[in-house]
């Protein structure tokens, strides 16, 4: 293969610094909430980067943005690469950014490499990654993979009460066009995503370079505790229905239940808990929580749900309260096609790079591109493993070694036939 230029550190570098200004905690870490000033603004920011760099640029009815570099049979199916650019609160520099600004930067070396491609190759800015605003995430990709509908964007509600197809409409987007979201089965080669790896298992084996076979997917629920509010003071304790104890016991349970799985992937989060009405001389009257769950086993995440409400029913009995459990969303976890995952092997062997093969145990767009589209993801380094926390760090050095990895990807990928064989 013809040779491709190395991506430029400095590009990558000047991008995430340039991206990350727009903020809403300057000094406490990266805010960057769905369709909020900032966002908007971050938005622009990449169009333009994307038009500097010689890209096609579209955006689809839920914001989902297109950057294309054109290849010489635009009839054939598009590659794809991209991540997205809205944050946790809080959050460190890199999560999503890194795919985002590494996507461009790797069609910036394959555009100025002047190598003959054939594919179209898309870097994709998905909307709304993160379930910061509206609670559930990847918005965009499901909404691509037709999980999100447009009447399904009424049902979810921000804080304040604003459904997402309020928001949309007052940001102009067409909500006749949504069903163009959509993407069928062909309609896209195959996916590599470019995301820093968030945990340490790179950095204890001494690699540079993650290949993702798996996703482990996340379940979410939010549970409701109702009690009795009363007088913090004058109420004895045998005749309390007192909400937040009663939650406080569901969520040890469930900790211990992910704890004792034999499953290493298994994991589960309580991250969000609202307590009413909240007042130090008040016993609360109901709480309200998230649980986060992950697995590469859909089956055992069903299972803990089934033991999830055997214990708030019985804590329920014994505590005098009731309980409600919500299943906000509950994903299937992807597995990534091997014919990526053995191009991207030979790629790290031509560029000399030691990789590790391993499951992702965040979630990802990926995950739901999955469900129309062959994917694989390239990880990176993450200092200490710190991820969704204002010390996020990866060296940008890593970086670029990661877009020179899916540069040269995406440049076979674009190249190919469509008969290549799947592991469908
Ligand atoms: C994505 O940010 C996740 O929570 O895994
Ligand atoms: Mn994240
Ligand atoms: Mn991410």
């Amino acid at each position: 293969m013809a040779h491709i230029k190395p991506a430029l550190v400095e590009n990558i570098r000047k991008d995430i610094e340039n991206l990350n200004m727009y903020n809403e905690t300057p000094g406490e870490g990266i805010t960057r909430i769905l369709f909020t000033e900032q966002e908007l603004k971050a938005r622009k920011y990449i169009k333009k980067r994307m038009r500097e760099v010689g890209l096609e640029v579209e955006e689809d009815a839920i914001g989902n943005i297109y950057g294309t570099l054109k290849g010489s049979n635009p009839r054939l199916s598009p590659v794809w690469t991209g991540s997205h650019i809205d944050t946790v609160p809080h959050a460190g520099s890199f999560d999503g950014m890194t795919g985002v600004v590494g996507g461009i930067e790797a069609l910036r070396v394959i555009k100025e490499s002047g190598l003959r491609h054939e594919r179209n190759i898309q870097v994709i800015v998905f909307t709304s990654e993160e379930p910061t605003r509206f609670g559930k995430g990847c918005l965009g990709s499901r909404a691509m993979a037709g999980d999100l509908t447009r009447n399904g964007t009424n049902y979810l509600v921000d804080e304040d009460g604003k459904t997402l197809s309020k928001v949309l409409d007052e940001l102009g987007y067409n909500n006749e066009q949504f069903h163009l979201i959509k993407k069928e089965k062909g309609d896209v080669y195959g996916c590599v995503e470019l995301h820093i790896e968030q945990g340490a298992i790179l950095e204890r084996l001494g690699k540079k370079i993650g290949i993702v076979t798996a996703i482990s997917a996340p379940t979410d629920l939010i549970i409701e505790v109702e009690g009795t509010q009363e007088h913090a003071g004058a109420t004895p304790m045998p005749v309390r229905r007192d909400a937040m104890a009663a939650a406080a016991k569901i969520i040890i349970g469930i900790e211990g239940m992910a704890r004792t799985s034999d499953n290493p992937s298994m994991v589960a989060t309580v991250g969000k808990l609202d307590v009413f009405p909240g007042a130090t001389n008040v016993i609360p009257g109901m709480v309200r929580f998230t649980v986060d769950m992950r697995s590469d086993n859909f089956k055992e995440k069903e299972q803990i749900i089934n033991k999830i409400e055997v214990l708030s029913n019985a804590i329920g009995d014994i505590e005098g309260v009731k309980t409600s459990i919500r299943i906000v969303s509950h994903e299937y976890p992807a597995v990534a096609d091997a014919h990526i995952v053995e191009v991207m092997k030979g790629v790290c062997d031509s560029q000399r790079k030691e990789y590790n093969l391993m499951v992702s145990g965040a979630y990802h767009d990926s995950m739901f591109v999955s469900r129309f589209a062959p994917f694989s993801m390239i990880f990176v380094p993450s200092r200490g493993g710190i991820s969704h926390h204002k010390d996020e760090w990866t060296d940008y050095e890593d970086i670029k070694s990661g877009v020179d990895v899916l540069a040269e990807t995406l440049l076979i990928m674009s190249n190919e036939k469509e008969n290549t064989e799947r592991n469908e």
